[in-house]
């Protein structure tokens, strides 16, 4: 019991564990996919956030998390005419879908999809999903439909560090995953009274 003791406090104490040697880390990811296209570079290079997010392993100090937040919550781009709200049939179809960004998805053959049921239960009728995340059932009507939560709903999606630094859910919108149209479907899905995530069905 003691060496136990003594090896777990040893491991605590060591400054490797304490602070990830990111920069070995990124150079590892980048090494790994040595034909990668051009563009993939950002995807392989941690951009700040993450970074910082890495740094302390996803718990940032008060400060940090306050500057994360600030940073991302600065790369939504909003409707042009601030309607939130797309089509909810269109927005199960992407959440149901992991098209997009994987090794066979290059070139792209056709839209990416949102993958939400990877980590959310959201309608009733699919018994498939994940529980990484919160489930997302009955999300509007919990909420009154309101439209403040409908503008929630989309800053959510379309970067989650804006209102959670540290996330672990993909910033759809950020990274260009989803465009401005399929978030706006997204939401609809979340937070229209006759979409099945709301109506049980
Ligand atoms: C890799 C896993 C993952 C994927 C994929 C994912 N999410 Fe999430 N999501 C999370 C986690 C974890 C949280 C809780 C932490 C947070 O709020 O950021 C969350 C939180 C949320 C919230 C806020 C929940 C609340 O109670 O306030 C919404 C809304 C949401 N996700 C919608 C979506 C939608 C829509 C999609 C698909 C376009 C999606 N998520 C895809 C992991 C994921």
């Amino acid at each position: 019991m003691r060496l136990i003791l003594a090896l777990i406090i040893s491991l605590a104490a060591s400054p490797a564990l304490a602070q990830p040697n990111s920069a070995a880390a990124d150079a590892a990811v980048r090494a790994g996919f040595p034909t990668a296209p051009a563009d993939w570079a950002p995807r392989l290079t941690a951009d700040e956030t993450m970074q910082q997010c890495s740094a302390s392993h996803n718990s940032p100090a008060k400060d940090v998390a306050e500057a994360i937040r600030k940073r991302e919550q600065a790369t939504i781009v909003y409707p042009s005419d601030n309607n939130f709200m797309g089509d909810w049939q269109r927005g199960e179809k992407l959440a149901q879908s992991g098209y997009g960004l994987r090794f066979t998805d290059y070139p792209p053959r056709q839209a990416n999809g949102g993958n939400c049921y990877a980590c959310h239960q959201l309608t009733r009728a699919e018994v498939s999903y994940g529980t990484l995340g919160p489930s997302l059932s009955e999300y509007g009507k919990l909420r009154d439909f309101k439209p403040d939560a409908v503008k929630a709903t989309y800053e959510k999606i379309y970067n989650s560090h804006a209102a959670f630094p540290c996330s672990t859910m993909p910033r759809f919108g950020a990274n260009k995953v989803l465009t401005i149209e399929q978030i706006k479907d997204a939401v609809a899905l979340l937070m229209s009274a006759e979409s099945p995530v709301n109506t049980g069905k």
